[in-house]
């Protein structure tokens, strides 16, 4: 594995790979000391053209942890200002001589580009609404960790899909697990085509019937153009998570959001903060999962 950019390519044992070495990477995260050398003398670069709080914290954190010298390159403060391209950017960085990107963009196939622009492990952190593979890990990882394997369980996603990269690389990802994937949302924020075998409908119940989890997604308000989206009352109305749709689902399933989340919206207050939202579990094993890619990449582990 030189680049991790989506799942193509990809088989279940590649998966539990980096599954494995993710729970190597939390018993290092439980230690008072949660630092090893294992990427000593390396660098890792993050370049974020588009914002984010929970993939960058966590892939800088990750390379820290794993003693990797960290750049830290966010668009918004840079010569991109001046009119400096993608493509002169990360030539630029790579001239320092960095071992990885981890790229966000706001347009689809950037980290595929870069592949070509640098000699560097290209790890895609979001591009456009296409893919986001390392969200997925981590969600499936979670999953994995509240409901065991996933292979046959049924996954309710909720929400705006049409706009969603984390909708496609957790389709891609729980078809490769074996999993049921269902998406329900308002007719307009569905896709026109189902993807990586996953369902589609506009029935809230259907999707949420006897599912063994459910994800709720962010509406994507910067994406979204006008009339989509008739109002955020209408959404809640319609599609809000709440305790009597959760009841819908089989006893127990827990709740996922990827974040960030716009409270009340996606998902009944109480329930974002309760005991069957998985929401900081999702954060805290972004942190292994994402040192588990770094490793793979990295140093190889064999997937
Ligand atoms: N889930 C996710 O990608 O969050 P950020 O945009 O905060 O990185």
């Amino acid at each position: 594995m030189r680049h991790l950019l989506d799942f193509e390519g990809w088989t279940e044992d590649d998966v539990r790979a980096i599954f494995e070495t993710a729970r190597a990477m939390k018993e290092v995260l439980a230690r008072p000391i949660k630092t090893v050398p294992t990427l000593k003398g390396r660098t890792v670069a993050t370049v974020f053209f588009e914002p984010s709080t929970r993939t960058k914290t966590s892939f800088e954190l990750a390379a820290k942890r794993l003693s990797a010298d960290v750049v830290s390159f966010s668009g918004q403060a840079s010569s991109l200002k001046k009119g400096e391209s993608y493509q002169d950017t990360l030539k630029t960085l790579a001239a320092y001589g960095v071992d990885a990107f981890v790229i966000r963009a706001d347009a689809a196939g950037v980290p595929h580009q870069a592949t070509r622009w640098v000699d560097a492990a290209i790890l895609n952190a979001g591009d456009g609404w296409r893919a986001h593979p390392s969200q997925a890990l981590l969600d499936a990882f979670t999953l994995e960790e509240a409901i065991g394997p996933l292979r046959g369980k049924k996954i309710a996603i909720v929400g705006d899909i049409l706009h969603s990269r984390v909708a496609r690389s957790n389709a891609e990802l729980l078809a490769i697990l074996g999993a049921e994937v269902w998406f329900a949302g308002p007719p307009p924020l569905l896709p026109r085509h189902p993807f990586f075998g996953a369902r589609v409908t506009a029935r809230l119940e259907e999707a949420l019937k006897d599912a063994d989890a459910v994800m709720a997604l962010r509406i994507q308000r910067e994406r979204i153009s006008g009339g989509l989206l008739a109002s955020e009352e209408d959404y809640r109305a319609g599609y809000q998570i709440t305790e009597d749709r959760l009841a819908l689902a089989a006893p127990g399933a827990p709740l996922l959001h990827p974040g960030p989340m716009n409270r009340d919206v996606e998902i009944e207050g109480t329930l974002a903060d309760g005991p069957r939202s998985l929401v900081l579990a999702q954060v805290a094993n972004g942190q292994a999962i994402r040192m588990a890619i770094l490793y793979h990449l990295l140093v190889g582990g064999g997937s």
